[in-house]
Parts: C-alpha cells; sequence; structure tokens
C-alpha cells in the first residue's frame, strides 16, 4: 500500500495506530533507515560522514512514496546535512530546512547551492592550493602548538602540518569563490588521515590506529574531484526550484519566515532520538580544527544552543519543570510522559550518581510538540509527513517516542496514519550500566496535516 491510500485517522480520540512490522519486499528503499549514517559512496552524501545523517536512498524511496506532484516544496526541521533536500532536488521538488548545528546548516547549504560558473575549476584551484601549502608546511612545523590538545593527539606532526598549512591558505582566502567548497573536502579528509580512533560518533585521541589513508594532500583531492562530479551532475536539475538550510532552532516560527504558511507540501525527516546522542560533540575535532570553538564551553554556547534537549548533559532541573507544567496543554499525551518521568525519578533516586534522565524526556517532548505546531502552520491541508524515529529505554523504562510523537501530532492538527517498525536494533544509551532486554526498534511514522 501507497503511503498516500493509508486510511486517515484524525483528532485525539481516534484509535491508536499499532506499529506493524514490514517484511522483506514491502519495505520501500533500501531498508536501512538510518543505522549507517550518510552514505560514503552516494553523490554529495561523500562530501562529509555526518554521522547521524540517515541513508539517501532511502529517503528518495520515502520521498517517491509520498507521490508527490513534480515542483514540490519538501521541509525538514531536522536537516542535518540536507540528505532530504539533495533527494528532493533530485526528485524534482524544492526544498526547506531548518539546521540547528550551525557547520553542519553550512554543508547542507553548501550541497543545494550551485556551483560558482565561470571561475577556475575547483579541481585546478584545489591543486594550486596543495603546492602553496606544501611550501608553506616546510616552514610551520613551530606552529603546531597553537592548535588544540584534541587536534594536535589525533594526527600525526607531519600530517597535521600539512592539514594546517592547507587550513591556514583555505581561510586567507587562497581558494575565493571555492571556500567553502575547500573547507568541506578538507574537512571531510580529516577523519580519513587521522592516526587516533576517531571512527563515528566519538574522538578518541588516546588510542592508536592506522589512518585510513596515508597522505592529506591526495586525498584532500580525490575529495575534491567527487564534489567536481557531483556538482556537474546537479546542474542537471531544473532551475526553477528553490533550496534553502536556515540555520536555527526549528521550534522556533522565525527559522519558517522564509517559507510561506501552508507553503509545503511533504516532510521527510528523523528527529534526535532520545539516546543521549550528542550532535555537537560529535563533530568536536572538525570544530576545533576549524577554529569554530575553543573549549567545550564555548562548542555548548556556540554549537549546541538552539538544539532540543535529547540528552543528560544538556538537561536542567528548572527547564523540565517548565516542559511539565507546559505539556499539560497537551491532553492525554501528558499522561504517558508524566508516567515515565515518574518512573525516571524513581531510578535515578535508587543509584548514586543515577543520570537525568527524568529531566530529558519532559523538555524533549515539549521541543518536538513546539517543532510540530511550526509544522502545522508551514505544511499544507492534506499534506504528508514523514518521521524516522527510534524507541528507547534508559534505566529499562520504555520509552515508546514514535508512539508519544503521533500523539503529539494528533493533538496538533495532523492524523496520525502509519507507525512501521523497520528494523530492531540495540540498546543505545552508551552511558546506561545496567543493561536491559527491552527490544528497541527504529520506526518510520506518518502522519499528515488536516484538511
Ligand atoms: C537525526 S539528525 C537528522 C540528520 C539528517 N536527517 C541528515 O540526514 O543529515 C537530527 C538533527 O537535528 C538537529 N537538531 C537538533 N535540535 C534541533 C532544533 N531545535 N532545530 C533544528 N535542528 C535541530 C541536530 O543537530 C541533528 O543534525
Amino acid at each position: 500500500m501507497l503511503i498516500s491510500d493509508a486510511p486517515r485517522q484524525a483528532g485525539p480520540d481516534a484509535p491508536l495506530v499499532e506499529p506493524t512490522v514490514v517484511h522483506g519486499g514491502a519495505l520501500p528503499g533500501s531498508g536501512r533507515g538510518r543505522k549507517h549514517g550518510t552514505s560514503k559512496t552516494e553523490p554529495f552524501d561523500r562530501w562529509f560522514r555526518y554521522p547521524a545523517g540517515f541513508a539517501s536512498d532511502y529517503v528518495t524511496s520515502l520521498l517517491a512514496h509520498l507521490e508527490l506532484p513534480k515542483g514540490s516544496t519538501v521541509i525538514d526541521p531536522f536537516a542535518g546535512s540536507a540528505v532530504t533536500g539533495t533527494a528532493a532536488r533530485r526528485a524534482g521538488h524544492s526544498f526547506y530546512g531548518v539546521e540547528a548545528h550551525p557547520s553542519i546548516a553550512e554543508l547542507g547549504q553548501l550541497k543545494l547551492n550551485s556551483a560558482p560558473q565561470h571561475s577556475r575549476p575547483l579541481s585546478e584551484t584545489a591543486k594550486d592550493l596543495v603546492i602553496a601549502a606544501e611550501s608553506l608546511a616546510v616552514s610551520s612545523t613551530s606552529r603546531l602548538n597553537q592548535e588544540s590538545d584534541l587536534v594536535r593527539r589525533c594526527f600525526t606532526e607531519p600530517v597535521l602540518t600539512r592539514l594546517a598549512s592547507l587550513r591556514d591558505l583555505i581561510k586567507a582566502g587562497a581558494a575565493e569563490e571555492w571556500h567553502l567548497y575547500a573547507k568541506w573536502a578538507l574537512l571531510g579528509t580529516l577523519r580519513d588521515v587521522s592516526s587516533a580512533r576517531v571512527g563515528w560518533p566519538y574522538q578518541r585521541p588516546g588510542s592508536e590506529r592506522k589512518p585510513t589513508h596515508a597522505d592529506p594532500m591526495i586525498r584532500f583531492l580525490q575529495r575534491v574531484s567527487w564534489m567536481e562530479e557531483d556538482l556537474k551532475q546537479a546542474c542537471e536539475f531544473a532551475s526553477d526550484l528553490n533550496f534553502k538550510v536556515v540555520n536555527g532552532d526549528s521550534r522556533s516560527q522565525i527559522s519558517w519566515a522564509e517559507i510561506d504558511a501552508g507553503g509545503a507540501q511533504g516532510c521527510v525527516s528523523s528527529p534526535p532520538y532520545l539516546n543521549n546522542f550528542d550532535y555537537a560533540d560529535a563533530t568536536r575535532l572538525e570544530l576545533y580544527f576549524w577554529g569554530d570553538v575553543s573549549s567545550w564551553a564555548e562548542m555548548c554556547a556556540s554549537v549546541r544552543a538552539e538544539m532540543l534537549t535529547a540528552t543528560t548533559q544538556q538537561s536542567s532541573v528548572g527547564a523540565a519543570l517548565s516542559a511539565r507544567s507546559k505539556l499539560s496543554n497537551y491532553g492525554t499525551v501528558f499522561k504517558s510522559i508524566e508516567e515515565i518521568v515518574e518512573k525516571l525519578t524513581a531510578e535515578r533516586a535508587a543509584r548514586r550518581r543515577g543520570k537525568e534522565y527524568d529531566r530529558v524526556i519532559p523538555d524533549y517532548f515539549l521541543a518536538i510538540a513546539q517543532v510540530l505546531e511550526q509544522l502545522a502552520m508551514t505544511m499544507k491541508p492534506g499534506a504528508p509527513a514523514i518521521w524516522l524515529v527510534g524507541d528507547s529505554a534508559p534505566y529499562g523504562v520504555y520509552i515508546d517516542t514514535p508512539r508519544i510523537i503521533s500523539d503529539l501530532a494528533q493533538e496538533l492538527g495532523f492524523s496520525s496514519e502509519k507507525d512501521v517498525v523497520l528494523r530492531r536494533r540495540g540498546q543505545r544509551w552508551a552511558s546506561n550500566t545496567t543493561r536491559h532486554d527491552v527490544e528497541l526498534s527504529e520506526r518510520m511514522i506518518v502522519f499528515r496535516r488536516v484538511l
């Protein structure tokens, strides 16, 4: 059954949509869901592997199932590196996304921009940069003590000297029109040539490994050549479409100011999961290397500032209390959230240094409700939304995140159409030492703006 043919259920009193397990061929696309992050090989995805991203072939099949007329506008309130955006462009649609991580929003917009015209080719500019960087590197070893501790520990001295020389030239404007492309080709190179364990999502500079690529300059040029290939392909897409990634908070109306109310015909997204994954920390190596931030506190203040609370590090007593009071406006969903909070408070109290999962939950669901409020204003009546989201079980307390989100959506002007189990997944609360045997899954929920 196509998603657009699914039976509709409207209003808070509608029967709950039970998650159904989809077998084999019934699952759209590869069925890989978000497990693998952005692809290492797909056009545009391969520019930079954002660990939170979902596979683009999957997004493509989800979009196809929405059966939107060509030229529709697709939105994503958690746009990440714009995987939905590049898939929407390929399918002949415009795209409007909101992403809180400033660097990742920059990358997403870059993928959607048309390449500079009438300039020297990117590959030639990149080769010149490499030649200049090699000669600069010869004289600049001594400057490495200006690099952050994390950066120094992730590379051998010769490799870091060459990477830093390339960076300094790019920053000084040597790549001019191609500046951002050169920047992202270099940032994409970092983990390839690191001699520490920097496999996603966390950086472990104390732990050595053999770099997957030995020469940073060769790898940088390789990445540049992928970009050039992908940009050529993008020239063939219709020129009357619009592509925008706003760096902002999708809870806030201001982030949606550049799209008309009711202007979106579809939404494909994947919100942060309740799994204590920290999107700012995951990109710490790139942020420190580029000089965007120089301390943990600065990273929290600038990069995390607009992200919704999905980790215990972001939680606070005040925010949780205020969220609980605001959530009481959301009907019966409030009761199920309160039950979870109470169980988690008890679990925390039973531990010597229990984690504040009970404070994350109300803040998280209030944020999701606020995002849904913005979507209700932005989406055209009848427009469908597909979200991929996983459930979780901190301290063994089951949180049916997809169902709670579907229930909130119904409170906020959407009908809930589908709740499908895509794959079973492991227990992801990394810091939880108490093992539990609750089976977790990744699900696809489908809801639609009521007419
Ligand atoms: C699961 S990821 C989605 C990634 C995206 N689908 C992709 O393929 O790259 C969730 C994203 O939501 C972003 N995010 C968290 N809070 C946000 C907020 N309040 N507004 C906008 N984006 C937010 C995170 O930075 C993260 O990139």
